[in-house]
């Protein structure tokens, strides 16, 4: 298949885009490197030992994408669509920007998919759409919701593509919720590259290891969990590529026309425990001290992610350690990220 690839560029994308291509795909590159250097690409193609095909610009806009997808020597089969901002802090501060990025891209896509008979895709959701009194482990049914416009963007968007598909039944849309994605892939070349100071653990805990930054603040001591940190379901990038690519698999080879997956690995780990696995992983030791909750956490995530091995036949296979040691390699050949 030839898959368009939104954020490409990204962490998670180009950990997909690699896997595309071993898998024999064709990939066609749409990206507007606002939060992705294009040293990247160049990595990817080290990698892959191949050319890549690269838009560098917003998805969201609707004269680009329509000559992309009217190419006739390259058309497009299939659509993963990544690209969006993430940042939930950011996205207190900044609500209108995240509405209008991360809807007008999905708008713009689904549109343009619609218009040139393009039928299948994969969205970017998240666990957060489980909102914060979830019970777990968090099953698809579970009713969605949120609680800052970072979520909501993730269940507007998903409504969206819900909604399209009762008009247009012969789309095939995968709704993939992801627990929290960590690691780095094996070669230590392609990695998470947060701008500035990382807002997610464990890329703070990479730089705390290095030295790059004194100590880190764990966020509460007093939750109702195993330690009283913060719990979640921390599962190694590699995996939640592999599950993309068995969603493309799925919708399209059956015809259900709306398909939601958890891609978690169902196992709770606290924000103690991985600061210990990330010791083991480095060898160094993580100076921390306990502050404040941060507003807006919960106590504990993690998935159910009983649906997509029953029906994808996928699972996580790589464990946090092997998370932390893959994390650990990429931060080191990479003290300061890629380079500009
Ligand atoms: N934490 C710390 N110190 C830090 C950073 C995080 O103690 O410096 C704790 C948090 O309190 C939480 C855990 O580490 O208990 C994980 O926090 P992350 O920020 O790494 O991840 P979150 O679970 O808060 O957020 C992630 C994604 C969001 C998504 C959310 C829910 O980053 O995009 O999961 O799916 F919205």
């Amino acid at each position: 298949m030839r898959v368009l690839v939104t954020g490409g560029a990204g962490y998670i994308g180009s950990h997909t885009v690699l896997q595309l291509l071993a898998a024999g795909h064709q990939v066609v590159i749409v990206d507007d490197f606002s939060n992705a250097k294009p040293t990247v690409v160049n990595r990817l193609e080290t990698l892959a030992s191949q050319p890549l095909t690269v838009h560098a610009f917003d998805v969201a806009d609707r004269d680009r994408l329509d000559a992309l997808f009217a190419d006739p020597a390259a058309p497009i089969d299939a659509v993963i669509h990544f690209a969006a901002f993430k940042a939930v802090g950011e996205s207190v501060a900044k609500p209108l920007d995240y509405y209008r990025n991360n809807l007008g891209a999905t708008l713009a896509l689904a549109e343009a998919m619609l218009r040139y008979d393009v039928r299948h895709l994969v969205f970017s959701s998240s666990a957060t759409v489980y909102g914060e009194s979830a019970p777990v482990p968090m099953t698809e049914d579970l009713p969605t919701s949120a609680t800052n416009p970072y979520g909501w963007t993730k269940v507007m968007n998903e409504q969206i593509l819900r909604d399209a598909v009762v008009a247009h039944p012969l789309l095939r849309v995968a709704l993939l919720r992801y627990f929290n994605p960590v690691g780095a892939h094996p070669s230590g070349q392609i990695g998470e590259d947060p701008a500035g100071i990382p807002n997610n653990l464990m890329p703070y805990l990479a730089q705390v290891a290095l030295g790059r930054i004194p100590k880190l603040s764990v966020f509460g001591d007093d939750y109702d969990t195993v330690d009283g940190s913060g719990v979640r379901d921390y599962l190694h990038v590699e995996d939640l590529a592999a599950g993309h690519l068995a969603a493309l698999e799925w919708i399209s080879t059956h015809d259900r026309p709306l398909s939601v997956w958890n891609l978690g690995s169902g196992q709770g780990t606290s924000v103690l425990e991985l600061v210990r696995a990330f010791e083991r992983a480095s060898g160094r030791e993580i100076p921390y001290e306990i502050v404040a909750r941060r507003p807006g956490d919960i106590a504990t995530s993690y998935a159910d992610p009983s649906l997509a091995e029953r029906e994808l036949g996928w699972r996580t296979t790589r464990t946090v350690d092997d998370m932390c040691v893959d994390t650990w390699r990429w931060q080191q050949a990479n003290p300061h990220g890629y380079p500009s």
